[in-house]
Order: structure tokens, then sequence, then C-alpha cells
């Protein structure tokens, strides 16, 4: 019985690539080199980043391409931001406006402030989130369960001054040791992804990267990436931005900033913007080109990354990766392109997989007939 598992386990060992080394141990060794290279995390924010980088196997057979999506659901916070969060967390303690015992202050609405509140609590800092009071109780209750106390305030216009983010640097600025982190304008943003994302990606595909895309919200994601790769291949990776509808992104791209238009909106949470942000400034020109996708086709990608990858995602990755899929076409057969899986479907489920919302929004008929099992919520 023993030496039959024995060796039923040594040809899957074989079929799997796996060599054996001494006594009865079967290790891989990429797992041995990555878990060598891992080490221990020194706390939560040394477990940020270093996120897997995924083949999207239908997707690659279907364009020809390999497309592969960057794992930021991975990450200890759920999401991309913590990132962000941790760097600009870090950028306040060098520039010496963050104290021990300190207060961070951030107008959020989501995912960055979720990454900020692990951050704070691994590092020992208080954390206070402004946010529009449109947002769920769930997300409230998330962000104060976390550490954080929440003060949801009128969802306003970013040119009133009630408006939450200058809410929230007022906050500060009644504080002795605290600091407003600015995720918009605060190119500490964008430098974790020049200085982590962006490096990542190159050595995850060996240098062999053809495009990038990725919607933005901030714009750091997309501009950090787009810096390092850009420079690091001497401008051969073509890098585009995908944007949602509501949002001025794709006409300021495809307009070589000359245009700031807007319509309709979108259901996607996190991304499309009405400003161009310090973060962004400066990418047209760098920027190789824009695309503008719609919901429909989002929430498409949502139900076919869940049956064919077995990839539960958020709305703003599934619009990536029919992005990274437009790419792939548009440049043809043996590309390889790379996107963003910013988040996980758990905080948005209750809406995504049910057929009332979708009913709501004019999005159920986007949802391909064979997929309609996974609509479990009434
Ligand atoms: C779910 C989700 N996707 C994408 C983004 C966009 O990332 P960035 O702010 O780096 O542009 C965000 C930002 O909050 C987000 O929450």
């Amino acid at each position: 019985m023993f030496r039959h598992s024995i060796r039923t386990f040594a040809t899957s060992a074989r079929r799997m690539d796996i060599v054996p080394v001494a006594g009865s141990k079967h290790i891989n060794p990429q797992l041995i080199a990555i878990s060598k290279a891992q080490g221990i995390a020194k706390g939560l924010s040394d477990a940020v980043g270093n996120t897997p980088l995924i083949r999207l196997n239908r997707l690659s057979e279907e364009t020809g391409c390999e497309v592969l999506g960057k794992a930021e659901f991975m990450n200890p916070g759920g999401s991309v931001k913590d990132r962000a969060a941790l760097f600009l967390v870090r950028d306040a303690e060098n520039k010496g406006l963050l104290r021990p015992g300190g207060t961070v202050v951030e107008g959020t609405a989501g995912n960055t402030g979720i990454g900020l509140a692990h951050v704070c609590r691994s590092l020992g800092y208080q954390l206070v989130i402004y946010m529009p009071d449109t947002q769920s109780q769930g997300k409230i209750d998330l962000l104060r369960l976390l550490g954080a106390e929440v003060y949801p305030v009128p969802a306003v216009a970013f040119d009133n001054p009630q408006n939450y983010n200058h809410q929230a640097k007022r906050h500060a600025e009644t504080l002795d040791n605290a600091v407003w982190t600015d995720q918009f304008d605060n190119t500490a943003n964008r430098r974790a992804h020049l200085l982590s994302t962006g490096p990542e990606i190159w050595h995850q595909t060996n240098g062999k990267v053809n495009a990038f895309t990725c919607a933005t919200g901030t714009g750091g994601t997309l501009a950090g990436v787009t810096h390092y790769l850009k420079d690091v291949s001497e401008g051969q990776v073509k890098c585009f931005l995908a944007d949602p509808p509501g949002s001025v992104l794709h006409s300021y791209f495809s307009s070589g900033g000359k245009l700031i238009d807007r319509s309709g909106s979108s259901i996607t949470e996190g991304i499309g913007q009405g400003r161009i942000t310090d973060n962004l400034k400066g990418e047209v020109g760098v920027i190789d080109g824009s695309l503008h996708i719609s919901d429909e086709k989002s929430i498409e990608m949502v139900y076919r990354c869940l049956d064919e990858e077995g990839l539960y995602l958020g709305a703003s990755s599934a619009l990536n990766v029919v992005a990274a899929k437009e790419v792939a076409e548009k440049l043809g057969k043996g590309n390889t392109v790379v996107t963003i899986l910013c988040d996980g479907a758990y905080r948005y489920a209750e809406r995504l997989f049910s057929r009332k919302w979708l009913e709501e929004k004019k999005l159920f008929s986007a949802v391909p007939e064979r997929l309609h099992k996974y609509i479990v919520l009434p």
C-alpha cells in the first residue's frame, strides 16, 4: 500500500516537474526558491506587494497572446491600494510629518481606507477617514472595525470646500503630529507602483512584456507602472489607459490633453475620474492610447473570469481584463499583455450577483445565458 502510494506520487511528481530531494520528500525547486526569497515578513507592511502574476488561460488561448493579471487582491488588505497606503504613510514618516503615535487623515470611500487601516494599526498610528455619506453602511462598519474613526459627510463636488477631501485636510491641520495623506495629488502614491508593481511585473515576465493597461482612480497605478516599464524597456512597452463611462480621462488622453469631456455613468467603483490628478499630470505623450470600456463588457467579464478562470473579481478588475483582451487583439498574436486584478468581488457581491440589481442597472442581458447560474442573489 505504502509502496504503491509512493509510486503514484512519484509519477504525478514527474508530471508536475517536481524533482525528488533527500529522504521521502518531493519538493518543487521553484517553491524553495520563492520561499527563500520571501523569507519572513517583518510585520504586515512587509507583506504588501510581491503578488502573483496569473496567466488568464482562456483569454490567452482566445487571443493567441499571453494575457496576464497581477493578483493585487492577494495583498493583506485585499486590494492594489495597500501599496499606495504603505507608501503614503512611509512618505509622511520620511518627511518628518508623522512621528510615533501620530494620526493619519484621508478622504476615501474605499480600498485606500482599508489599506491605510491595516497599515496604521500595524505601525501604531491612529486613522481618521472622511467619506461621502452616499457610501454603504457596510463600508463604514468595516473601516470602524479596523480601528478607524469615520466621518460620513454630504457628497459634494471637489470644488466645494465641504468636499470630503478638503474636510480631511482641515481635520489634519487641527491636530498635532498628524498628516493628510492626500492620495489623489500626493505622488508618493504613484511611487509605490514605480518602485514595486512595475519592477515586479518586469521581473516576473523576465522582461517579456509588450503592453500594460489598467483603469485609474487616483492614477497612481497607471502612472507608476507605466513610468517603470517605459524606462526599463527604453520605451518598448506600450501602455494604455482603460476608462469607464462617466470619467473625463478617455477624452483627455485620446485628444492629447485638449478635451475634458464626461458622459454617462458607471457601476464600477474606485475608478474613473473627473479631473487630472497630480499623479496623472504629465502622462499625455507618455501613455500610448486609451480604451473606453462599457459597463456591459465589464459585467460580462466579471462572470467570464469566475466561470473560465475561477477568479472572483470586482468590476474594476473585470474592466481591466476586457482592456487587456482588446489590447491583445489590437497588437496581434504572440504579444504579452499585463493588467491589474485590483480586488475581489467580496465587497460588491450583493450587487454584482443580484438579479434585481442587474435588472435595475439594465445589465442583466449583458450576462451570457450560460452564466446565469451565477446570478444567485434575488
Ligand atoms: C477597486 C479599485 N480598482 C482600481 C483602483 C484605481 O487605482 P489607482 O487609484 O491607483 O488609480 C482603485 C482605487 O481606489 C480601486 O479601489
